[in-house]
């Protein structure tokens, strides 16, 4: 290149340079701001009202609280959760609560997550007796995959529930019903009797506003006019199968997916049609078809479970019929976890030694984790005496 040209561009340079603006150049971009709005990692909360359905279930509704950071609550889909921790006598532990709101409440800034108190439970008693208007709650963004997606699902759903398992099913009428949502539901809900149908009023409300909602109410334990009896079987779920495909969910307590997974068999619906999420723990992993079958394992045993976090090692007792995760918490160890079903993969642990039980028909790890000795201790009972060692990266994706 010629002197003068290189003269010549240098000048044309410091020109451009001078002409430019002297605002300094943004260090937040508006798709990250987006991202961090949609994706917090902690959402500071605080009660504004309870509603109390009967003595066994609250609505709880949920504001940000700007105080602590969190100034509009994240946007989610129906069938989401929040986990939410909490700690208890000096043991943090976590729970996933479905967002029982439409997705436009959020919007508003409100959440309502619906509980029931499960009478022997560790974290719903505590709920019930401590959190008023004006308490402040931690919870994660919204999170879970038991959302409808037209992708993958067809646009029908049936929803199976029991109990508090309604909730996520609740959200996904509500969002058809004010048009956020495109698609069929058909809700198969069982209770015990009619006075224990949680949200059964606020439901019919809305079935009765759209005929894209259909509830289909089951009763264990009466005859009630109107109401299937019994348990949702394959002729109950036959009886209001809509015509043309569907996808089914399945939400409630793990006896009720067992049962409603064999159930199912009966419809030879490809497993990519099946999906389902826990209400609470994991139950007896005992029960599991392919749980170990050796005499040893015909009581609970009690096994030493050391875990390494962070660089501090602790050996603690772990009950087989009880989830690693579990064990943590109840020795005081601040375990990651958040879904407790073992899909979200955020309580992820290696083995470095011993064996651990795995139900096969809810194991959401990846191939290589299997591979390489990794487990989700929200779902792992210990068969033996057990080494594990909870990455810091798994400690990373914990909020708060
Ligand atoms: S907490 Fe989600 S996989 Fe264990």
């Amino acid at each position: 290149m010629a002197q003068d040209t290189l003269e010549q561009l240098l000048i044309d340079r410091q020109r451009h340079i001078a002409a430019g603006a002297t605002t300094p150049l943004p260090t937040q971009y508006p798709v990250n701001q987006l991202a961090a709005a949609l994706h917090p990692e902690t959402q500071y909360l605080k009660i504004t009202k309870v509603v109390t359905h009967d003595a066994t279930a609250r609505s709880f509704y949920l504001a940000p609280d700007p105080t602590k950071g969190t100034q509009h609550l994240a946007y989610f889909q129906a069938g989401q959760y929040l986990s939410v921790r909490i700690t208890i006598d000096g043991s943090v532990v976590t729970r996933p609560y479905a967002i029982r709101s439409a997705p436009q409440s959020a919007l508003n800034d409100e959440y309502i997550l619906t509980i029931k108190r499960v009478p022997q439970g560790f974290v719903t008693p505590y709920i019930f007796n401590h959190w008023r208007v004006g308490t402040t709650v931690t919870a994660s963004a919204p999170m879970g995959t038991l959302t409808i997606n037209p992708l993958r699902d067809q646009s029908h759903i049936v929803a199976i529930a029991g109990g508090s398992g309604i909730t996520p099913f609740y959200a996904m009428a509500s969002a058809i019903l004010d048009g956020t949502e495109d698609a069929d539901l058909t809700i198969l809900y069982g209770s015990r009797d009619h006075h224990h149908i949680l949200l059964g009023d606020e439901l019919n409300a809305i079935s009765t506003q759209t005929d894209r909602v259909h509830l289909v109410n089951v009763l264990s334990d009466e005859d009630y006019p109107g109401y299937e009896t019994g348990f949702i079987t394959a002729d109950v779920i036959r009886r209001h199968l809509p015509a043309g495909p569907v996808s089914v969910f399945i939400c409630g307590p793990d006896a009720l997916y067992q049962f409603a997974q064999k159930e199912l068999t009966a419809f030879n619906l490809p497993a990519g049609r099946i999906r389902h999420e826990l209400s609470g723990n994991y139950g007896d992993p005992r029960q599991a078809p392919d749980y170990p079958d050796s005499p040893a394992n015909a009581s609970v045993q009690t096994f030493r479970l050391t875990v390494s976090v962070r660089g501090q090692t602790q050996t603690i007792p772990a009950r087989a019929d009880e989830s690693v995760l579990t064990a943590m918490e109840r020795a005081g160890i601040h375990a990651p976890s958040a879904c407790r079903s073992g899909e979200c993969g955020v309580c992820r642990a290696r083995v470095v030694s011993g064996q651990l039980f795995v139900p096969n028909q809810d194991d959401h790890r990846r191939l290589a984790d299997k591979t390489y000795g990794y487990v989700h201790t929200c779902l792992a009972f210990p068969l033996s005496d057990c080494e594990l060692d909870v990455p810091v990266h798994a400690l990373a994706n914990q909020f708060g």
